[in-house]
């Protein structure tokens, strides 16, 4: 009986433990993202000022990717970076991240999005 409603509650709980937590990813974002992306995402950063058009961060407020067109594919992109791709090599890859900060980080930049 005991048992039973342990499992129970495993089962209730399973969907807040992998929840993407986007204070934690805003964080992330602010932490790693910015310099390029700028704080509200949209490609204008500091470091972007000074880069030719044809090598601009993304707008990342439009959500139109290359390669990051699903949740799978956008962590591959911040573990492997813009050159295993094809693209742009300023955009680097991260290290030190854990799966569920990598949950979170993306969730929070598909918060940045304006439709
Ligand atoms: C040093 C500058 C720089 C930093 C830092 C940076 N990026 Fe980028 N990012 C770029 C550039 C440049 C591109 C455009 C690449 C291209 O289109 O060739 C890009 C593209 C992207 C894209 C679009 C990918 C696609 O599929 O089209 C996403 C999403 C993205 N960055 C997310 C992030 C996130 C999240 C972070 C922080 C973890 C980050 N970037 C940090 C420069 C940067």
């Amino acid at each position: 009986m005991i048992a039973r409603y342990a499992l129970i509650l495993v089962i209730l709980a399973l969907p807040f433990t992998a929840a993407a937590d986007l204070e934690k990813g805003k964080a992330i974002f602010m932490e790693r993202c910015i310099t390029c992306h700028g704080t509200e995402g949209k490609g204008d950063g500091p470091i972007a000022a000074g880069l030719p058009a044809d090598m601009k961060p993304r707008d990342l407020q439009t959500g139109t990717m290359k390669v990051a067109v699903d949740d799978a594919k956008f962590k591959e992109l911040i573990l492997k970076g813009g050159t295993a791709f094809g693209l742009n090599a300023l955009m680097p890859p991260q290290a030190g991240l854990s799966d569920a900060d990598i949950a979170s980080l993306i969730e929070f930049v598909h918060s940045l999005r304006k439709k």
